[in-house]
């Protein structure tokens, strides 16, 4: 949820901070702008509503002057003030000298506005960025931080509440940047003779892969040849050093015409990335681990708290959980379980599901629980983040970033990094015993193969997608695991073609929905296997049998060789068969693609869902 970026160095900063913006672009774009100081005292900025897109045009057409070799460039989710010119970043103070961008929401803006207008200062966008501008200037210009512009932004930072990274670049301090961050991400990139600052590192992995992880209530002051992290608080400067694991062509489209359909198709490498290395023959090996054994043995009680695609791979994971450990597993949406006092205690263990690490629903959840003293246990896909900061184990899922808007690879990254979370705990609390934990993890390790061949079957289904372009609904249903997926395929629907779609566990259907059964209306049934859940395959041949009777085009997704659905499948898609639980890391695909697909040919950008941000950093 807006992204940032920072540079200090010999290069020419304007097309390097759109080309950082470009690729942050998924943290949102109702607009963006940058700022470059020439070096001489002077500040330039040209910003624009919208996609990047019409930044650039701006730029092109103005003619303004942006040369200079330090900068700042950001691109917004709208949350204080609408997605207009004025509310666009950068920011600038009343003597227009200080440019700031920032990623977050200060809660305490309204009292600091007041201030500032008291004072005389005439603010002119609604943003709660603009304060942070004039504060800063403020505190530049006299007192006791007086020219020292790390000084004023610590001031600064200690009276503002909420989540924030800012950036700023003064015109009377030309070499340098400082940055600062709370609740919300930060990475230093260490270049030669050249440094970064943005909120991910897909902003500037082209130019280096040495990154610096800035901790909590940190401030970092660069320039072209270092970087001095400190504490605006009273606390140690807290940071870390890390390498960059991806390169640039992880994050461009690699020759797709889409970052979702580039995703989609990694998907087998995410699944076999995210799994490699995590079985050393007795049990599963975490990627960060601050828990004892002990810890995990005296469990008697998982929660998985996640937000939307996630917290679908959560419920994936509740079934196999539950199965292979015998430990009751509540679901439970991360907006919601702070607020509703869930019993927790010492031997509570509590899954945190994100991608981006960063989501704030998620991360109180997380604080919630550990303040109940309960343990936390973080599936993240963004190493370094928030969430797994603050937990007390980790399991990454190594997906690789993620641009696309809605989630894909890391959806189903996250399903294989829950089962190894399920067969960790059954290992430490002795529900299953090594040899059948490697034989569950030989399974998993057949899953990349099995979604490649499934990406192999795909045409029908994009030929399908361009068949049901006007369709008013569409219904997903699904039973066991099946469930999770029909709620993500409808998901996927609902925020990539702006259709009505909703999804059900098939044994509700008579409790309500058949009444929405209509002549046409495309119904789409992810049938669970013959071979393995026989009673569950024939109840959902009796729901698939009542809504074709009701007039439904029934669009099934079934194991191959499943002859028995035939008959009753108007479209059908055949998978390939694999183990019950492991099914939706298949299931899904189609229904992905299938949404994709709508979209297009509706006229969206699958990329860029409108009112969507990658990460939701406010509640
Ligand atoms: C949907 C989607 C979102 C995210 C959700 C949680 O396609 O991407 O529903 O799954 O916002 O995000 P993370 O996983 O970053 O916490």
């Amino acid at each position: 949820m807006c992204g940032i970026i920072g540079y200090v160095g010999p290069r020419d900063a304007a097309p390097l901070l759109v080309d950082g913006l470009r690729r942050m672009e998924y943290r949102g774009y109702d607009s963006a702008g940058i700022a470059v100081f020439d070096g001489q005292g002077g500040v330039s900025v040209a910003k624009k509503a919208g996609v990047l897109g019409n930044l650039e045009k701006e730029i092109g057409d103005s003619g303004v002057q942006l040369s200079g070799r330090v900068g700042i460039g950001h691109t917004r989710w709208a949350t204080h003030g609408g997605p207009t010119d004025r509310n666009a970043h950068p920011h600038l103070d009343a003597s227009g000298r200080v440019a700031v961008i920032h990623n977050g929401i200060i809660e305490n803006f309204a009292p600091l506005r007041a201030e500032l207008e008291a004072e005389g200062i005439e603010l002119v966008s609604e943003t709660d960025t603009e304060v942070v501008a004039h504060l800063l200037g403020r505190a530049f210009a006299a007192g006791e931080t007086a020219g020292d512009l790390a000084a004023s932004m610590a001031a600064v930072c200690r009276r503002l509440e909420g989540a924030f990274t800012l950036v700023a670049g003064h015109a009377d301090e030309p070499g340098m940047l400082v940055a600062a961050r709370r609740n919300s991400p930060l990475v230093v990139g260490v270049g030669d003779g050249e440094m970064f600052v943005a909120s991910d590192v897909a902003a500037f992995i082209e130019f280096t892969k040495d990154a610096v992880e800035l901790g909590q209530d940190q401030l970092v002051v660069i320039t072209e040849n270092a970087y001095d992290v400190r504490s605006f608080t009273s606390g140690e400067p807290d940071f870390r050093p890390f390498t960059v694991t991806w390169d640039l062509a992880a994050a461009e489209k690699g020759g797709h015409p889409t970052f979702m359909d580039k995703e989609i198709a990694e998907q087998p490498q995410a699944l076999a990335d995210t799994l490699r290395g995590h079985f050393d023959g007795t049990r599963i090996v975490l990627d960060e681990q601050r828990l004892g054994e002990d810890d995990l043995r005296t469990v008697d009680k998982v929660f998985v708290v996640a937000c939307g695609s996630a917290f679908h791979s959560g419920l994936v994971a509740k079934y196999a959980i539950e199965h292979w450990t015998r430990l009751p597993v509540e679901m439970e949406l991360a907006s919601e379980f702070r607020y509703r006092d869930p019993v927790l205690d010492r031997d509570t263990l509590v899954v945190a599901i994100s991608q981006s690490g960063e989501t704030a629903d998620t991360l109180e959840a997380v604080r919630h629980a550990r303040r109940q003293r309960a343990r936390v246990l973080a599936v993240c896909n963004t190493n370094g983040s928030q969430i797994p900061r603050e937990s007390d184990a980790v399991l990454y899922t190594h997906a690789g970033p993620e641009i696309g808007v809605a989630s894909t690879k890391a959806f189903l990254a996250q399903i294989a990094a829950n089962l190894m979370v399920g067969l960790s705990l059954a290992g430490a609390l002795g529900t299953k015993y090594p040899d059948e934990i490697g034989r569950e993890f030989a399974e998993l390790e057949k899953m990349p193969q099995a979604v490649a061949d499934t990406l192999a079957l795909m045409e029908p289904v994009r030929q399908l997608g361009r068949e049901l372009a006007d369709a008013r609904a569409v219904l997903f249903l699904g039973r066991h695991v099946g469930f999770p997926v029909a709620l993500e395929g409808a998901l996927k629907l609902k925020e990539l073609a702006y259709m009505h779609a909703e999804g059900f566990a098939a044994g509700e259907l008579k409790h309500g929905p058949i009444a929405l059964i209509e002549d046409g209306l495309p119904v789409v049934v992810v049938m669970p296997s013959p071979r393995a859940q026989p009673l569950l395959h024939s109840k959902l041949l009796s729901n698939i049998r009542e809504i074709q009777a009701r007039g439904a085009r029934t669009i099934v997704i079934a194991e191959a060789g499943d002859d028995a659905v035939a008959p009753f499948a108007d479209t059908l898609i055949e998978l390939p068969v694999v183990p019950a639980l492991l099914q939706p890391l298949i299931t899904t695909v189609p229904l992905q693609i299938l949404a994709a697909e709508i979209a297009r040919s509706r006229g969206y950008d699958i990329d860029k869902p409108r009112n969507l941000a990658k990460s939701v950093t406010v509640e």
